[in-house]
C-alpha cells in the first residue's frame, strides 16, 4: 500500500503529475463508501450531488490557492479486484487510463481542505481550519490504521499553516468515526445540525524521533 497527496496543482489541466482520472476514481471510491448509487448521485433537479461531483471537489481543492488536498491510500492493482462499478463510460475509461499508469487501486481517502468559522470561531479562538470534508476507508481494509496514517500524512502537509483540524460528523451514522475522533482527543465543539456535531483537533507536525 502507498500513500499519495494531490492537489489542485495535480488535476488543474497543467500539470499531469496524476493520470486524468483519479478525481473520478476518488469519487467512485467514496460513492462506494458512502452507499451513493446512481439513483442517489442526482438530486432532485437532476444536478450531481456535490459528494459525487468532480468540479466541486476541484473547487475544494483550489480553495485558498489550491490549499486543499486529498491523501488516498493506494493498493496494488494485483493484489485486488476494482470496485468501480458506477460512472459513464467516459468515467471508466479514465479509470481504465489510471489503473493502466500504475497507481493502482484507492481503498481509502482523506479530503481536506481550509474552512473559515469567522462567523463562530472554535472555543480556542481560531478563525482558520484545515477541515476534513470527506474520508472513508473500504470495509475490507478498516482496522489496520489507515485512516490514522492519512490524518498523520494530512498534519504532515499542513506544516503548520492551520493549526487546527475540524470535521463534522453524524454519530448515528458513521459510529466507528464517532469513536475515532472520541477516542483520540478530538473535541465536541457544537451540534451544527439535528444530530451532526463539528469536531476540532490541535494539529502537531510529528516529529520524525518519535
Ligand atoms: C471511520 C473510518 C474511516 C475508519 O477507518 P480505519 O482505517 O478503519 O481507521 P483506523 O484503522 O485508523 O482506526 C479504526 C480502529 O482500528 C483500530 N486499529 C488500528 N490499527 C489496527 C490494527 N493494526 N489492528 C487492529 N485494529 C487496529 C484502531 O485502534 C481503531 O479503533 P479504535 O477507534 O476503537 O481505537 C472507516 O470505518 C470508514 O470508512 N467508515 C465509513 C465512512 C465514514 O464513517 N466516514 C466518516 C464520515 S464523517
Amino acid at each position: 500500500m502507498k500513500m499519495i497527496v494531490i492537489r489542485a496543482s495535480d488535476v488543474d489541466g497543467y500539470s499531469n503529475n496524476y493520470p486524468a482520472g483519479i478525481i473520478e476514481r476518488l469519487i467512485s471510491l467514496s460513492n462506494t463508501i458512502f452507499q451513493i448509487d446512481d439513483s442517489k448521485s442526482k438530486n432532485a433537479s437532476g444536478d450531481v450531488v456535490k459528494y459525487s461531483s468532480p468540479a466541486e471537489w476541484k473547487r475544494r481543492l483550489a480553495l485558498r490557492n489550491g490549499r486543499g488536498l486529498i491523501v488516498a491510500c493506494m493498493e496494488p492493482e494485483h493484489e485486488t479486484q476494482s470496485s468501480c462499478s458506477t460512472g459513464t463510460a467516459e468515467e471508466k475509461s479514465q479509470i481504465q487510463e489510471a489503473d493502466d499508469a500504475g497507481f493502482g487501486k484507492p481503498i481509502g481517502f482523506l479530503f481536506a481542505h481550509p474552512r473559515s468559522h469567522s462567523d463562530e470561531p472554535l472555543t480556542n479562538g481560531a478563525l482558520e481550519t484545515m477541515h476534513i470534508w470527506l474520508a472513508g476507508v473500504l470495509p475490507e481494509f478498516r482496522r489496520q490504521g489507515l485512516l490514522e496514517q492519512m490524518v498523520v500524512k494530512l498534519m504532515e502537509e499542513m506544516m503548520g499553516i492551520e493549526e487546527n483540524l475540524t470535521v463534522c460528523t453524524v454519530p448515528a451514522r458513521f459510529p466507528a468515526m464517532w469513536g475515532w475522533l472520541k477516542g483520540r482527543g478530538w473535541a465536541v465543539e457544537k451540534e451544527i445540525a439535528p444530530g451532526k456535531f463539528l469536531l476540532s483537533y490541535q494539529a502537531q507536525a510529528p516529529t520524525k524521533s518519535g
